[in-house]
């Protein structure tokens, strides 16, 4: 009988946020907004994020019709955002993860970005026990 040992990690976080940038997000020739990526990527360095947030960034996630997505992962939950087609939206999301790792603690997201979110599922997924 094979015996492993479960997957363990020591670099545990508040959470992941995912941002897109695949076939579609981010593809200005395709007429999408641009995904600030290296600014994004400046901010979490700056802030000295990764430690507490960590930050991905992805090929496509799948719903492309919903322009620019984000996904953020925290506990046994995930949050998905559509449509952030402005800086503003990126610098709300910087400015979030940036509050949560300051109190390590997960604030509810601002009016900003709570009215990106998206359902991504046609079923909530039911709460069964993976092991
Ligand atoms: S490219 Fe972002 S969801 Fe497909």
């Amino acid at each position: 009988m094979n015996k492993s040992k479960a997957p363990a990690t020591t670099r545990k976080t508040l959470g992941q946020v995912v941002v897109c940038q695949g076939c579609c997000c981010g593809r200005t020739d395709k007429g999408h907004p641009p995904v600030p990526v290296d600014w994004l990527k400046h901010e979490w360095r700056t802030r000295e994020l990764p430690k507490k947030m960590h930050l991905s960034i992805s090929g496509c996630l799948g719903p492309c019709d919903a322009t620019n997505v984000v996904l953020l992962m925290f506990g046994n939950q995930a949050v998905w955002l559509g449509g952030l087609k402005t800086q503003d939206s990126y610098r709300d999301l910087v400015q979030w993860a940036a509050d949560c790792a300051r109190s390590e603690a997960l604030h509810p997201l601002p009016p900003s970005l709570a009215r990106h979110r998206l359902q991504r599922f046609s079923e909530e997924f039911p709460n069964v026990r993976v092991a």
